[in-house]
């Protein structure tokens, strides 16, 4: 017989004489004359009640299951007269396939954040986190679904880079040379590395999707990113995400439009296809998880320049750990003032000065601030970091030089503007920074699977 998954089963209108299901025992009841079982299978949130007599073959072994233990349960799937659940299933067979032993850490209690942590290998096994684990799987899936309608390509750019596009400097080197051969009469010897070049991994997919981006058009590049920065916050992790557009033909305005509209078509897609599970995070993560989304998806995101945020700032009467003034690297408490307390909603921040931002960004006219953007939320701080791009050759070239760049290893992106050059625009969404706007929980390391931070990577 075919297994069903319970998430299909739940949505039977009929019962059904003969099913199959296969899964993990959350919690059993027994008495002499019968047992309770509820079982999950991961397809959803919800349980399958299993109800077995003592007429079956195996009644004793059964009785001796476990939480955490694995069956195999056939039986007809009948209206269930308890409260909580429509169907449940009357066990004619149940195969055993393992018995966890009394020491699975997972018992019928809540466990903390932290706790699961140390565990993260068995953490997908709770309610919320295999909840948390469906709701990235389709999130996943609603990007690739939003790019596709609208036409995108997605392309997959390297993870080995020989170039730094952000040039922050926070890289991870990718070598094959033996640590002590490393350094040859003090210096580092790339000529015998493997790619006779230094290489990193990379942190953004953003030069090469240009180049796409100026050949088919508009493209997305969706994929992990490295970060060496040693910042242990809740928001930053070492291994993450990232969604990067870059479109052809398009200025910074249109790249906010678009950046808005990405955020809401997601909200929006998981709030319609997740509604199981993201109860669960409004239940026990954060109350106010509804209306967040609804903020999201209905109101008008705020634009203002980088300017006129420092006057806010400089105006409001809150006191900063950071001296703000114009210039300045805006600090998360900044960038969160704006998005939750002053703005109440996600803001966008244009026109950053220079100084504080990559090299390919487009110059304005003022010659002091740079077509920047980002968008700040409320709770987490910068979710989009991107810009419209300096497409000018001459402008590109000064810029370089003013920070010390090599033209002659950039010789490729400059090609880009050498051969029919156009305006063009993009940005980086941090994958998990949105998983968590979406789901309300506080740290970026219960968003991902096996989380990589500064001195840790466990599993
Ligand atoms: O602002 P960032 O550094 O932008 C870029 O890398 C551009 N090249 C992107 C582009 O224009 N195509 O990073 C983009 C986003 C941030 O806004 C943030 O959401 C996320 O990536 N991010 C991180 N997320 C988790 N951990 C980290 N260490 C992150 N660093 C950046
Ligand atoms: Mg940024």
């Amino acid at each position: 017989m075919k297994r069903k998954k319970i998430k299909q089963l739940l949505k039977q209108t009929a019962p059904e004489d003969q099913v199959l299901i296969k899964g993990w025992v959350r919690t059993k009841r027994d008495s002499k004359d019968f047992l309770f079982m509820e079982i999950n299978d991961g397809s959803c949130l919800a349980n399958m009640q299993i109800i077995a007599d003592n007429t079956i073959d195996n009644y004793s072994h059964v009785q001796k299951l476990t939480t955490g233990s694995a069956v195999a349960v056939t039986g007809r799937l009948v209206e269930s007269p308890g409260k909580g659940q429509k169907w449940e299933i009357k066990a004619e067979n149940v195969d055993i396939i393992n018995i966890a032993p009394e020491n699975y850490p997972l018992q019928k209690k809540r466990h903390s954040d932290e706790f699961l942590r140390t565990i993260a290998h068995l953490r997908p096994r709770t309610n919320k986190y295999g909840a948390l684990f469906r709701i990235r799987s389709e999130l996943i899936y609603a990007i690739h679904k939003f790019y596709h309608d609208k036409g995108f390509k997605c392309l997959s750019t390297p993870i080995i880079t020989g170039s730094d596009c952000e040039g922050a400097g926070e890289m991870f080197r990718v070598t094959n040379l033996e640590p002590s051969n490393i350094i040859k009469s003090g210096e580092t010897d790339f000529k015998n590395d493997f790619f006779g070049q230094e290489a990193n991994l990379t942190v953004s997919g953003q030069l090469p999707a240009e180049m796409f981006a100026m050949a088919i058009g508009d493209v997305y590049t969706f994929g992990p990113t490295f970060r060496a920065e040693n910042s242990n916050t809740s928001r930053h992790a070492a291994e993450f995400w990232m969604l990067e557009p870059e479109m052809a033909f398009c200025d910074l305005k249109g790249n906010m439009d678009h950046g808005e509209q990405l955020i809401k078509t997601l909200t929006r897609h998981i709030m319609e296809e997740c509604e199981e599970d993201l109860a669960l995070f409004t239940k026990f993560v954060d109350k106010s998880l509804p209306k967040t989304l609804k903020t999201l998806t209905e109101s008008k995101f705020e634009r203002v320049t980088y300017t006129d945020a420092v006057d806010l700032l400089l105006k409001s009467s809150k006191k900063f750990e950071f001296k703000v003034e114009f210039g300045i690297d805006l600090q998360s408490e900044h960038e969160r003032f704006l998005a939750e307390e002053y703005f109440k909603k996600p803001v966008f921040l244009t026109d950053y000065p220079k100084n504080i931002k990559p090299f390919y960004m487009r110059l304005n006219d003022d010659g002091i601030t740079v077509a920047a953007v980002d968008l700040l939320v409320p709770k987490i701080g910068e979710i989009i970091g991107g810009s419209q791009r300096e497409e000018r050759l001459d402008f590109l070239e000064k810029r370089m030089e003013e920070m010390n760049l090599s033209k002659k290893s950039y010789w490729w992106y400059l090609d880009s503007r050498k051969f029919g050059s156009v305006p063009h625009s993009g940005f980086g969404m941090g994958f998990e920074r949105l998983l968590m706007l979406i789901t309300g929980l506080g740290n970026i390391r219960d968003v991902i699977p096996f989380p990589r931070t500064p001195g840790s990577i466990d599993f």
